[in-house]
């Protein structure tokens, strides 16, 4: 059947695959017809990602990324990539006042260095083939809105996007794409962390999203398998909002 959006014949790795918009992105992924290399350092949780994969040929490798031995021993054990999805990252709300160098380093180590230097990793060492695309989760934090407290977390989306369209020019001779999604609110596990709503509160802020409910790890999932298909060829250095509306009002 015709479909541009198919990923038949591709291996994809994705980060953060053990939870939320990664683990989504995985079995969406492995729905579309790829081979999926599942990263993140929960191994149950992997596995429970794991055994929802469509049948095919999956690989699950436990990694912590925010240290670089890791990011090297990940790279080594990855076979050649159609695509990435960079997914892993943290979030803290942390007030100006209250930032202290340890929530400094753990969040733009996690959230920009690490997906940076995975990035480079694998390319030195010619694991990302030619016509390759790679996909960072971002934030809509950051690039194109921020909230209070969240000063450190838009910093390391903001630079990951900034990283992102940097290497989307120079790798487009390789035909390497790179794009980043820009996501709002995601009801995953990282934001029932951050943010405890009751319903009033809830009812509050969905009168901000234009499309009246929070987003779903599947809006993330499809849009991420969009810019890793054929179907978005010519679209590279992207940041695409995937945001109910949030930022039109
Ligand atoms: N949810 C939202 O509203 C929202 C909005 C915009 C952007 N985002 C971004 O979307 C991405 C995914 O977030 P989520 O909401 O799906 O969060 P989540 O459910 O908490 O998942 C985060 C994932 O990152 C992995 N991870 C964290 N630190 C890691 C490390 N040092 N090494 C390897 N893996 C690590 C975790 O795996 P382990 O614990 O197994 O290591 C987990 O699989 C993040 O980059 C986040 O900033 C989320």
């Amino acid at each position: 059947m015709y479909n541009p959006f198919s990923l038949c014949g591709k291996t994809i790795l994705v980060t953060g695959a053990s939870s939320g918009i990664g683990q989504s992105t995985a079995i969406e992924c492995s729905k579309m017809g790829a081979s999926v290399i599942i990263t993140g350092r929960n191994e149950q949780r992997l596995k429970e990602t794991f055994l929802q994969l469509e049948e095919g040929s999956h690989q699950m490798i436990a990694a912590d990324i925010s240290k670089f031995e890791e990011i090297k021993k990940l790279s080594d054990e990855c076979p050649p990539l159609d695509g990435i999805s960079h997914n892993a990252g943290i979030g803290k709300v942390l007030p100006v006042k209250f930032i202290k160098p340890s929530d400094l380093d753990d969040i733009l180590t996690t959230n920009t260095e690490a997906p940076i230097l995975l990035t480079q990793t694998l390319l030195k060492k010619k694991k990302i083939k030619k016509d390759a695309s790679i996909v960072f989760t971002s934030s809509l934090c950051g690039v194109y809105c921020v909230h209070y407290g969240e000063s450190v977390y838009a910093a390391s989306k903001g630079a990951l996007s900034g990283f992102a369209k940097g290497a989307a020019l120079e790798l487009a001779a390789q035909g390497i794409r790179v794009n980043c999604i820009n996501p709002s609110i995601i009801q995953t596990p990282l934001f029932n962390t951050i943010s405890v709503l009751d319903e009033e509160e809830r009812e509050t802020k969905l009168k901000n999203y234009p499309i009246k409910r929070l987003g779903l790890p599947t809006d993330t999932a499809w849009a991420i398998i969009y810019f890793l298909s054929e179907a978005s060829a010519w679209v590279t250095g992207n940041n695409l909002k995937i945001d109910g509306g949030y930022t039109l009002i």
